[in-house]
């Protein structure tokens, strides 16, 4: 299935990806969220994903789910909170139940959907509509001979194969929901720590803002509508601010991968046990589970240097970046993972980070909000790694937004 995905571009070469609706439908009024009590012009960054996923909808599947018109729909309500709930403060039952996963048969396994528990409900629900929708995505690709979606690619990659090897209709559509699942939520939340970091540092978002203008008037004296994927390519400060918080805030913060042999890692980086022994290499188990972590290599002060911890641009500006490493597919970060199983729409993702980031600094102003009771912005791991604001019900990050003018 991999090579079959493999096969779909996602990529595009420009911008025109962006739902024709994004910019009218970025206002704040849009944006202030309904169920609290808000400051005038304070908007909830959370709800960009209505955003990502109008768009993955329309260049990934040409397909118009229509989130940002009505965050009610079907589409969006079945994946609101899907990464966080049931995973954020699992119940001690769950955390001893999923201990002994595998030791328990697959064709038993499954059934835990079953259980009469809150994660295993709001998954079965999800994966439940997810059959009844995928099909109809897929009934409308087949209407579009040579479509250039991930659909139309699917099904043409699969008829193509051999029929033995042949993926079944219900793998297809699980497809459809893999994507629509690793890409929205993840770059909506990666641009909400992206505008909480430029929140906080008004004078970086000053100058990306001005950069990007300059890249707009650039255009516009080129007889260009927009800003191309190869312009957005050209900011340098805004491509170092996405960067920079992305190596701050990996939102996928952990790989999780199980032996497939008895192995021995070697370490780039000795490390001394409390005992002060040194290791440099780790010997691991056939079938034992590992678990790699992205943040960790992200803030490593061997890499990055002593301000690791440190929202500090300048390291992808000039020629510090990461040092001694090549990791990963993007700038040395491990947030794609690397290697046969990266991240399909990483390239895909960067592109939708650049152009909404410079379209929303384009418009808005975004600042901390000075209530307190909104400002204490906690990380928090669940399948994502999640802005919480203490004492908040659900998620929260809220921003104040003041238009330019
Ligand atoms: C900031 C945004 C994103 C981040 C941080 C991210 C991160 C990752 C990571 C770490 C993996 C590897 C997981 C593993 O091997 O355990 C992965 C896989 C994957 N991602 Fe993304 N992703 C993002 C956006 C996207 C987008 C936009 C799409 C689709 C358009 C996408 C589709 C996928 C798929 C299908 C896989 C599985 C690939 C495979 O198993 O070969 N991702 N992603």
């Amino acid at each position: 299935m991999v090579r079959t995905l493999k096969k779909v571009k996602m990529p595009p070469s420009s911008i025109d990806f962006l739902p024709p609706r994004t910019e009218r439908t970025i206002s704040i009024s849009q944006y202030r969220p309904k169920d609290t009590q808000q400051t005038e012009g304070t908007i909830s960054l959370p709800n960009s994903r209505e955003l990502t996923l109008d768009i993955i909808g329309l260049s990934g599947f040409d397909f118009d789910f229509g989130a940002l018109d009505d965050e009610d729909n079907e589409v969006s309500q079945a994946y609101k909170g899907l990464m966080v709930d049931g995973t954020l403060y699992p119940s001690k039952f769950d955390v001893v139940l999923k201990s002994f996963w595998k030791y328990i048969p697959s064709d038993i396994l499954h059934l835990v959907r079953f259980l009469p528990m809150k994660s295993y409900m709001r998954f079965r629900r999800y994966t439940l509509f997810m059959r009844k929708f995928a099909p109809e995505v897929f009934r409308k690709s087949e209407s579009r001979d040579d479509g250039k979606d991930v659909a139309s690619v699917l099904q043409r990659a699969n008829s193509a194969e051999d029929p033995a090897k042949r993926l079944h209709p219900n793998e297809l559509y699980d497809q459809i929901s893999t994507i629509l699942l690793a890409g929205h939520d993840t770059t909506s939340y990666t641009l909400t720590w992206l505008f909480w970091e430029l929140a906080k540092n008004k004078s970086w978002q000053a100058k990306v803002r001005e950069e990007v203008m300059a890249a707009r008037n650039n255009a516009a004296a080129r007889g260009d509508d927009d800003l191309s994927a190869a312009d957005l390519d050209r900011i340098p400060i805004l491509n170092a601010v996405l960067k920079e918080s992305m190596r701050v805030h990996p939102i996928v913060w952990y790989l999780a991968r199980i032996a497939e042999n008895d192995d021995v890692i070697p370490l780039a980086f000795p490390v001394t046990t409390k005992t002060g022994k040194t290791i440099s290499a780790i010997p691991i188990r056939k079938g034992q589970g590992i678990q790699v972590s992205i943040s960790a290599y992200n803030r490593m002060p061997e890499i990055w240097g002593e301000d690791a911890h440190e929202f500090n641009p300048d390291r992808f500006l000039g020629s510090r970046g990461a040092k001694q490493t090549s990791v990963g597919v993007f700038s040395n970060l491990l947030n794609f993972s690397g290697g046969l199983r990266a991240c399909i729409g990483w390239r895909f993702s960067i592109l939708e980070q650049q152009a909404l980031a410079a379209m929303l600094l384009e418009k808005f102003e975004f600042s901390i909000p000075q209530d307190s009771a909104v400002n204490d912005v906690k990380r928090k791991p669940s399948l994502v790694m999640v802005p919480i604001v203490e004492d908040q019900p659900g998620l929260s990050l809220f921003l104040e937004a003041k238009p330019i003018q």
